[in-house]
Protein backbone atom coordinates (compact mmCIF):
# COMPACT_ATOMS: atom_id res chain seq x y z
CA UNK A 1 0.00 0.00 0.00
CA UNK A 2 1.54 3.28 -0.70
CA UNK A 3 2.11 5.80 1.82
CA UNK A 4 0.40 8.89 1.65
CA UNK A 5 0.69 12.40 3.34
CA UNK A 6 -2.83 13.89 3.98
CA UNK A 7 -2.58 15.63 7.13
CA UNK A 8 0.10 16.13 9.83
CA UNK A 9 -0.55 13.17 12.15
CA UNK A 10 0.36 10.91 8.92
CA UNK A 11 3.75 10.92 9.95
CA UNK A 12 5.81 9.69 13.41
CA UNK A 13 7.98 11.85 15.59
CA UNK A 14 10.36 9.74 14.60
CA UNK A 15 9.73 9.98 10.86
CA UNK A 16 9.49 13.26 11.16
CA UNK A 17 13.09 13.65 12.83
CA UNK A 18 14.27 11.94 9.97
CA UNK A 19 12.92 14.19 7.33
CA UNK A 20 14.42 17.77 9.86
CA UNK A 21 17.94 15.68 9.21
CA UNK A 22 17.08 14.54 5.55
CA UNK A 23 16.24 18.37 4.50
CA UNK A 24 19.09 19.64 5.44
CA UNK A 25 21.50 17.18 3.38
CA UNK A 26 19.26 17.80 0.22
CA UNK A 27 19.21 21.72 1.31
CA UNK A 28 23.30 21.72 1.50
CA UNK A 29 23.67 19.68 -1.80
CA UNK A 30 21.26 22.04 -3.55
CA UNK A 31 23.69 24.93 -1.75
CA UNK A 32 26.79 23.61 -3.32
CA UNK A 33 25.34 22.57 -6.69
CA UNK A 34 25.77 19.35 -6.17
CA UNK A 35 23.63 16.96 -8.69
CA UNK A 36 21.65 14.31 -6.39
CA UNK A 37 18.84 12.71 -8.77
CA UNK A 38 17.26 9.67 -6.45
CA UNK A 39 14.27 10.36 -8.63
CA UNK A 40 15.12 10.34 -12.05
CA UNK A 41 12.23 8.73 -14.82
CA UNK A 42 9.82 9.08 -11.81
CA UNK A 43 6.60 11.64 -12.22
CA UNK A 44 4.33 13.82 -9.95
CA UNK A 45 1.43 14.67 -10.69
CA UNK A 46 0.37 18.20 -9.06
CA UNK A 47 -3.52 18.85 -9.03
CA UNK A 48 -4.98 22.19 -8.25
CA UNK A 49 -8.50 23.11 -7.61
CA UNK A 50 -6.71 26.86 -5.74
CA UNK A 51 -4.28 29.08 -6.88
CA UNK A 52 -0.48 28.60 -5.70
CA UNK A 53 2.33 30.28 -5.92
CA UNK A 54 4.63 28.61 -3.50
CA UNK A 55 3.57 24.94 -3.43
CA UNK A 56 3.48 25.23 -6.96
CA UNK A 57 6.94 25.97 -7.98
CA UNK A 58 8.32 24.48 -4.78
CA UNK A 59 7.30 21.12 -5.82
CA UNK A 60 7.90 21.35 -9.48
CA UNK A 61 11.20 22.84 -9.23
CA UNK A 62 11.82 19.91 -6.35
CA UNK A 63 10.77 17.43 -8.58
CA UNK A 64 13.24 18.67 -11.04
CA UNK A 65 16.07 18.91 -8.76
CA UNK A 66 15.38 15.48 -7.93
CA UNK A 67 15.92 14.04 -11.39
CA UNK A 68 12.24 13.44 -12.05
CA UNK A 69 9.41 15.66 -14.00
CA UNK A 70 6.36 17.33 -12.94
CA UNK A 71 2.80 17.60 -14.45
CA UNK A 72 0.77 20.43 -13.83
CA UNK A 73 -3.11 20.18 -13.75
CA UNK A 74 -5.89 22.21 -12.78
CA UNK A 75 -9.99 22.24 -12.32
CA UNK A 76 -10.24 24.33 -15.16
CA UNK A 77 -9.01 22.41 -18.18
CA UNK A 78 -9.02 18.69 -17.00
CA UNK A 79 -12.66 16.44 -16.59
CA UNK A 80 -12.10 17.07 -12.78
CA UNK A 81 -13.79 20.55 -13.21
CA UNK A 82 -16.92 18.77 -15.21
CA UNK A 83 -17.88 15.92 -12.88
CA UNK A 84 -15.74 12.92 -13.81
CA UNK A 85 -15.67 11.02 -9.49
CA UNK A 86 -11.98 11.98 -7.77
CA UNK A 87 -11.98 7.76 -7.00
CA UNK A 88 -12.15 7.68 -11.25
CA UNK A 89 -9.73 10.32 -11.91
CA UNK A 90 -7.29 8.65 -8.84
CA UNK A 91 -7.75 5.17 -10.47
CA UNK A 92 -6.19 6.75 -13.83
CA UNK A 93 -3.43 9.31 -12.78
CA UNK A 94 -1.88 6.87 -10.32
CA UNK A 95 -1.72 4.36 -13.43
CA UNK A 96 0.39 6.88 -15.13
CA UNK A 97 2.92 8.62 -12.62
CA UNK A 98 4.54 7.83 -9.28
CA UNK A 99 3.19 10.05 -7.24
CA UNK A 100 0.42 12.98 -6.83
CA UNK A 101 0.07 16.15 -5.23
CA UNK A 102 -3.45 17.46 -5.07
CA UNK A 103 -4.41 21.03 -3.64
CA UNK A 104 -8.40 21.04 -2.84
CA UNK A 105 -11.19 22.12 -0.91
CA UNK A 106 -12.60 19.84 1.80
CA UNK A 107 -10.21 17.09 3.50
CA UNK A 108 -12.86 14.56 2.28
CA UNK A 109 -12.02 14.53 -1.87
CA UNK A 110 -8.02 13.94 -1.20
CA UNK A 111 -9.24 11.42 1.04
CA UNK A 112 -10.99 10.07 -1.45
CA UNK A 113 -8.56 10.07 -4.28
CA UNK A 114 -5.94 8.62 -1.74
CA UNK A 115 -8.53 5.36 -0.77
CA UNK A 116 -8.30 4.79 -4.85
CA UNK A 117 -4.76 6.01 -5.22
CA UNK A 118 -1.68 2.76 -5.99
CA UNK A 119 1.11 5.73 -5.79
CA UNK A 120 1.59 8.16 -2.58
CA UNK A 121 -0.52 11.44 -2.22
CA UNK A 122 0.90 14.70 -0.38
CA UNK A 123 -1.73 17.26 0.76
CA UNK A 124 -1.14 20.85 -1.00
CA UNK A 125 -3.54 22.39 1.32
CA UNK A 126 -6.97 21.67 1.76
CA UNK A 127 -9.91 23.57 3.75
CA UNK A 128 -8.92 21.45 6.79
CA UNK A 129 -5.39 21.45 6.87
CA UNK A 130 -1.47 22.66 5.05
CA UNK A 131 0.94 19.80 6.37
CA UNK A 132 3.73 20.60 3.87
CA UNK A 133 3.93 24.28 5.12
CA UNK A 134 3.81 23.26 8.68
CA UNK A 135 6.69 20.30 7.80
CA UNK A 136 8.96 23.44 6.52
CA UNK A 137 8.17 25.89 9.25
CA UNK A 138 9.32 23.40 11.90
CA UNK A 139 12.12 23.00 9.36
CA UNK A 140 12.70 26.46 9.70
CA UNK A 141 12.45 26.78 13.49
CA UNK A 142 14.57 24.20 14.02
CA UNK A 143 17.28 25.56 11.50
CA UNK A 144 17.18 28.63 12.89
CA UNK A 145 17.18 28.13 16.99
CA UNK A 146 17.18 24.42 17.35
CA UNK A 147 14.58 22.09 18.79
CA UNK A 148 10.83 22.76 19.24
CA UNK A 149 10.20 20.37 21.24
CA UNK A 150 8.74 22.09 24.51
CA UNK A 151 8.64 25.76 23.07
CA UNK A 152 5.62 28.02 22.54
CA UNK A 153 4.20 29.06 19.33
CA UNK A 154 1.46 31.91 19.42
CA UNK A 155 -1.05 31.65 16.52
CA UNK A 156 -3.00 34.57 16.27
CA UNK A 157 -5.99 34.95 13.90
CA UNK A 158 -7.95 32.62 12.07
CA UNK A 159 -8.37 29.10 13.41
CA UNK A 160 -7.94 27.55 9.67
CA UNK A 161 -5.55 25.27 7.77
CA UNK A 162 -2.72 26.19 9.26
CA UNK A 163 -3.95 26.17 12.58
CA UNK A 164 -5.49 22.97 12.87
CA UNK A 165 -1.89 21.62 11.41
CA UNK A 166 0.14 23.62 14.12
CA UNK A 167 -1.92 21.94 16.64
CA UNK A 168 -1.36 18.56 14.98
CA UNK A 169 2.39 19.22 15.01
CA UNK A 170 2.21 20.06 18.50
CA UNK A 171 1.10 17.24 19.74
CA UNK A 172 3.26 15.02 17.58
CA UNK A 173 6.53 16.86 18.38
CA UNK A 174 5.41 18.09 22.10
CA UNK A 175 5.57 22.04 21.85
CA UNK A 176 2.80 24.05 22.74
CA UNK A 177 0.86 26.42 20.95
CA UNK A 178 -1.12 29.42 22.37
CA UNK A 179 -4.18 30.20 20.31
CA UNK A 180 -6.29 33.74 20.01
CA UNK A 181 -8.66 34.19 17.51
CA UNK A 182 -11.78 36.29 17.53
CA UNK A 183 -15.23 34.82 19.18
CA UNK A 184 -17.16 32.90 16.15
CA UNK A 185 -13.86 31.55 14.96
CA UNK A 186 -12.89 29.35 17.97
CA UNK A 187 -10.49 25.69 17.32
CA UNK A 188 -12.97 23.03 16.55
CA UNK A 189 -11.06 20.37 18.22
CA UNK A 190 -12.60 17.78 15.54
CA UNK A 191 -12.15 19.40 12.86
CA UNK A 192 -8.40 20.08 13.91
CA UNK A 193 -8.47 15.82 14.50
CA UNK A 194 -6.50 16.37 17.27
CA UNK A 195 -5.65 13.45 20.30
CA UNK A 196 -6.68 15.93 23.15
CA UNK A 197 -6.46 19.75 24.32
CA UNK A 198 -3.10 18.97 26.47
CA UNK A 199 -0.86 20.41 23.45
CA UNK A 200 -2.39 23.93 23.31
CA UNK A 201 -4.14 26.84 24.84
CA UNK A 202 -6.70 29.29 24.23
CA UNK A 203 -6.81 33.00 25.10
CA UNK A 204 -9.26 35.29 24.53
CA UNK A 205 -7.30 38.46 24.11
CA UNK A 206 -3.97 37.94 21.71
CA UNK A 207 -1.75 40.22 23.34
CA UNK A 208 -2.05 37.80 26.66
CA UNK A 209 -1.72 34.47 23.67
CA UNK A 210 2.15 36.47 22.62
CA UNK A 211 3.11 36.41 26.55
CA UNK A 212 6.58 34.43 26.47
CA UNK A 213 6.36 33.23 23.19
CA UNK A 214 9.27 31.53 20.79
CA UNK A 215 7.32 31.79 17.48
CA UNK A 216 4.57 34.43 16.91
CA UNK A 217 2.39 33.31 13.96
CA UNK A 218 -0.65 34.00 11.70
CA UNK A 219 -2.28 34.05 8.30
CA UNK A 220 -4.86 35.94 6.20
CA UNK A 221 -8.03 36.48 7.66
CA UNK A 222 -9.84 35.01 4.57
CA UNK A 223 -8.89 32.14 3.39
CA UNK A 224 -9.19 30.49 -0.55
CA UNK A 225 -12.56 29.37 -0.33
CA UNK A 226 -14.32 31.46 2.08
CA UNK A 227 -14.32 34.37 0.13
CA UNK A 228 -17.65 35.04 0.91
CA UNK A 229 -17.44 35.68 4.09
CA UNK A 230 -14.41 38.31 3.53
CA UNK A 231 -16.45 41.70 4.73
CA UNK A 232 -17.45 39.84 7.87
CA UNK A 233 -14.47 38.87 8.65
CA UNK A 234 -12.28 42.11 8.25
CA UNK A 235 -14.54 43.90 11.26
CA UNK A 236 -14.24 40.69 13.44
CA UNK A 237 -10.51 40.13 12.73
CA UNK A 238 -9.55 44.20 13.12
CA UNK A 239 -7.86 43.58 16.59
CA UNK A 240 -5.98 40.29 15.89
CA UNK A 241 -3.05 41.74 14.00
CA UNK A 242 0.15 40.76 14.25
CA UNK A 243 2.08 44.43 15.66
CA UNK A 244 5.09 45.55 17.53
CA UNK A 245 3.24 45.69 20.54
CA UNK A 246 2.36 42.14 20.21
CA UNK A 247 5.89 41.09 19.06
CA UNK A 248 7.56 43.21 22.71
CA UNK A 249 5.31 40.60 24.56
CA UNK A 250 6.96 37.77 23.27
CA UNK A 251 10.67 36.14 24.01
CA UNK A 252 13.53 39.14 22.99
CA UNK A 253 14.55 35.93 20.03
CA UNK A 254 11.37 35.01 18.94
CA UNK A 255 10.71 34.39 15.38
CA UNK A 256 7.75 35.78 13.26
CA UNK A 257 6.47 33.49 10.48
CA UNK A 258 3.45 34.02 8.10
CA UNK A 259 2.90 31.02 5.50
CA UNK A 260 2.45 33.38 2.79
CA UNK A 261 0.72 35.29 0.66
CA UNK A 262 0.33 38.26 3.20
CA UNK A 263 -1.71 41.27 3.74
CA UNK A 264 0.36 44.16 5.05
CA UNK A 265 -1.85 45.68 7.75
CA UNK A 266 -3.83 43.51 8.02
CA UNK A 267 -3.24 40.11 9.92
CA UNK A 268 0.30 41.67 10.32
CA UNK A 269 2.13 45.04 10.29
CA UNK A 270 4.39 45.88 8.40
CA UNK A 271 7.09 46.19 10.27
CA UNK A 272 6.58 42.97 11.85
CA UNK A 273 6.89 41.03 8.83
CA UNK A 274 9.82 43.23 7.16
CA UNK A 275 11.61 43.16 10.46
CA UNK A 276 14.85 41.80 11.97
CA UNK A 277 12.24 38.91 13.82
CA UNK A 278 10.76 38.02 10.67
CA UNK A 279 11.92 34.59 8.89
CA UNK A 280 9.34 34.24 6.27
CA UNK A 281 11.89 34.15 2.97
CA UNK A 282 13.67 31.07 4.91
CA UNK A 283 10.64 29.84 5.54
CA UNK A 284 9.11 30.06 2.02
CA UNK A 285 12.02 28.63 0.58
CA UNK A 286 12.56 26.19 2.81
CA UNK A 287 8.97 24.19 1.60
CA UNK A 288 11.14 23.17 -1.52
CA UNK A 289 14.05 21.62 0.39
CA UNK A 290 11.56 19.97 2.82
CA UNK A 291 8.99 18.46 0.14
CA UNK A 292 11.83 17.12 -2.11
CA UNK A 293 12.48 15.09 1.23
CA UNK A 294 9.02 14.19 2.22
CA UNK A 295 9.29 12.89 -1.78
CA UNK A 296 12.14 10.89 -1.51
CA UNK A 297 10.57 9.09 1.64
CA UNK A 298 7.51 8.54 0.08
CA UNK A 299 8.78 7.15 -2.70
CA UNK A 300 12.23 5.47 -1.54
CA UNK A 301 11.80 5.35 2.45
CA UNK A 302 14.97 6.29 4.71
CA UNK A 303 18.01 7.24 2.48
CA UNK A 304 21.03 7.71 4.55
CA UNK A 305 23.50 9.26 1.96
N1 LIG B 1 2.09 29.18 1.46
C1 LIG B 1 1.56 28.67 0.33
O1 LIG B 1 1.12 27.52 0.29
O2 LIG B 1 1.62 29.49 -0.74
P1 LIG B 1 0.91 29.30 -2.15
O3 LIG B 1 -0.58 29.49 -1.92
O4 LIG B 1 1.50 30.39 -3.00
O5 LIG B 1 1.21 27.94 -2.68
N1 LIG C 1 -4.99 29.71 4.94
C1 LIG C 1 -4.60 30.12 3.61
C2 LIG C 1 -3.23 29.59 3.30
C3 LIG C 1 -2.72 29.96 1.93
C4 LIG C 1 -1.38 29.35 1.63
C5 LIG C 1 -5.62 29.61 2.61
O1 LIG C 1 -6.08 28.47 2.75
O2 LIG C 1 -5.98 30.36 1.69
Amino acid sequence: MAKHYLQFRDLTREEYDYLFRRTAVIKERFERYQPYHPLADRTLAMIFEKSSTRTRLSFEAGMHQLGGTAIYLNTRDTQLGRGEPVEDAAEVISRMVDIVMIRTFEQDIIERFASHSRVPLINGLTNEYHPCQILADIYTYIETRGSIQGKTVTWIGDSNNMCNTWLQAAEILDFNVHVSTPPGYEVEPERANLYGTDHYESFADPMDACRGADLVTTDVWTSMGFEAENAARQKAFADWQVDAEMMALAKPDALFMHCLPAHRGEEVAAEVIDGPQSVVWEEAANRLHAQKALMEYLLLGKVED
